[in-house]
């Protein structure tokens, strides 16, 4: 892959190992939750990155955001290598690069009104002297205005809460989003809401997205691109009409068929469940740079 210039993201052979302990704290071995992924992140582009749990998808989203240090590799945003800049430096980009959490309970303050938790990062990452007038915007820009704003978690619902985790992203005006499964914990009338609103605010703010989902008819809907992980590899990268057309990838067809049309509940239930044992595909020592099996489509040999 050599660069392109609508790339804003980009990982250059990110590696992360965990090490893994035996009884009394032995170490016994090495997990590779990301092991040698390239990819990059277009400027305005939604990139789907699926793959059962467990197959690093968080892990590689947080070494993006440098939220997690790489074993190896690099990571750069708007062509500065982030993983070579000193901490103090690293700021300016925490601020351009946010995250929306899976699930919105757990990532809100209890304590705190949908304002405060908007507050919040405006406080941190930004020089604004009055902030509020930006944090209402951002609360009005995902739906939750008047008397609301001063209300506590417990008043809304699991789609309210998203929101307010939304506008907490969007506040600080990010270029780059990491959206971790942001709708899978919400009620399936409720998730087509939340989608609808990440589409709109890309739109309106020129976002782009990281979009890591279980729920490939979602993918399907939303992405332009997407990426298949399994146990820390990248297999397949492609546009997401040609991947879902074409797919080049054992692992990738197996995906893909475990979504039946027709019954997209139980295409849910049944889609990304870890498999155990050794993949019934080629699984060289070491992961071997992707083929381009047609251009931009992607695939691991
Ligand atoms: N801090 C950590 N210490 C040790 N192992 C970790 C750590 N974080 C993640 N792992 C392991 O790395 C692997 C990848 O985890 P990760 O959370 O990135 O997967 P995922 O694709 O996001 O899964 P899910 O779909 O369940 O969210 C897993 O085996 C996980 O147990
Ligand atoms: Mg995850």
């Amino acid at each position: 892959m050599t660069a392109r210039t609508d790339e804003l993201l980009r990982a250059e052979d990110v590696s992360r190992h965990f090490p893994i302990r035996g009884p009394f704290g032995t170490r016994t071995g090495v997990l590779k939750a990301v092991d040698r992924v390239t990819l990059d992140i277009r400027r305005g582009e939604t990139l789907a990155l699926v793959g059962e749990s467990g197959s690093g998808k968080t892990t590689l989203g947080r070494c993006l955001l440098q939220m997690e240090p790489v074993t190896s590799g690099r990571v750069r945003y708007e062509g500065v290598d982030l993983t070579a800049l000193p901490p103090q430096r690293r700021r300016g980009y925490h601020r351009s690069m946010q995250v929306i959490y899976q699930d919105p309970f757990s990532s809100l303050n209890p304590h705190r009104t949908a304002l405060q938790q908007v507050l919040e990062p405006l406080r941190v990452l930004t020089t604004d002297a009055d902030p509020t007038g930006r944090a209402l915007e951002a609360l009005e820009q995902v739906g939750i205005t008047g008397d609301a704003v001063h209300k506590y978690p417990r008043a809304f619902s699991g789609g309210q809460r998203q929101r307010i985790g939304i506008a907490r992203a969007i506040s600080v005006r990010p270029a780059f989003v990491m959206c971790d499964e942001p709708v899978s914990a919400l009620d399936v009338s409720i998730q087509a809401q939340i989608v609808n609103l990440l589409t709109r605010l890309q739109g309106e703010l020129g976002l782009t997205y990281l979009f890591i989902s279980h729920d490939l008819s979602v993918v399907r809907h939303i992405a332009t691109r997407v990426a298949v992980m399994y146990r820390g590899r990248l297999l397949e990268l492609g546009d997401t009409e040609e991947v879902f057309a074409d797919p080049r990838h054992p692992y990738t067809r197996s995906l893909l068929r475990a979504i039946p049309v027709a019954d997209p509940r139980r295409a849910r239930a049944a889609a990304l469940r870890p498999s155990p044992g050794r993949p019934e595909f080629d699984w060289p020592e070491e992961p071997q740079p992707l083929v381009e099996v047609s251009p931009g489509h992607l695939v691991a040999t």
